[in-house]
């Protein structure tokens, strides 16, 4: 089964977070996960994925700009209704409004007819309430995206699992 993560990365950080997810999504049997950047989207796989998780920087608390018009312009000319949706973000701040940035792109999906999933607390530890936020090092010195990786692998490997569950 193909799964997909599409970013938003200008200086690289939403891009290790994709991949993370998409290493953790390798380890449920059976899948074939790819990470994409909105300039860089292969269409065929993503049309043919059971499963799409999108990320992006939290910028002023909101998603980017060119996340928001790839959502408008591209997304849509893509085969995204029935299928799982996913979102995570990166942010220099803890409280950098991250998990707006993923609810307006679990909006997004949402409208598009996807079926949106975080795991959710019943997953327990690391408990995902929406979905994944990784803080960079930019600002605080206690934070590294590193600290985050687990969380976006498990995350991952969570979402794969689901995929299987609903359409293996
Ligand atoms: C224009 C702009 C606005 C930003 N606004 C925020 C913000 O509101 N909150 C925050 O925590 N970080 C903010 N950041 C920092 C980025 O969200 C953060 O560094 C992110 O990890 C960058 O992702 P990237 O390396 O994938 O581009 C902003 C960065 C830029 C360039």
């Amino acid at each position: 089964m193909k799964l997909a993560v599409i970013y938003d990365s200008k200086t690289g950080n939403t891009r290790q977070a994709a991949e993370w997810i998409a290493e953790g999504m390798q380890k449920a049997e059976g899948t074939e996960a790819r990470a994409f950047g909105i300039e860089d989207v292969d269409a065929n796989f993503v049309n043919e994925a059971k499963g799409v998780v999108i990320g992006c920087p939290s910028y002023a608390a909101l998603m980017t700009p060119d996340m928001r018009s790839w959502l408008l312009a591209s997304a849509s000319k893509l085969q995204m209704a029935g299928k799982l949706g996913g979102a995570f973000a990166t942010e220099q701040y803890t409280h950098g409004g991250g998990e707006n940035v993923i609810m307006s792109i679990l909006t997004n999906e949402l409208v598009m007819g996807m079926l949106c999933y975080s795991g959710g607390a019943a997953c327990g530890r690391p408990v995902i309430h929406m979905g994944p936020i990784g803080v960079n090092g930019n600002v605080e010195p206690h934070n590294c995206l590193d600290h985050y990786r687990d969380c976006f692998r498990i995350y991952g490997e969570r979402f794969a699992q689901k995929a299987q569950e609903l359409f293996a």
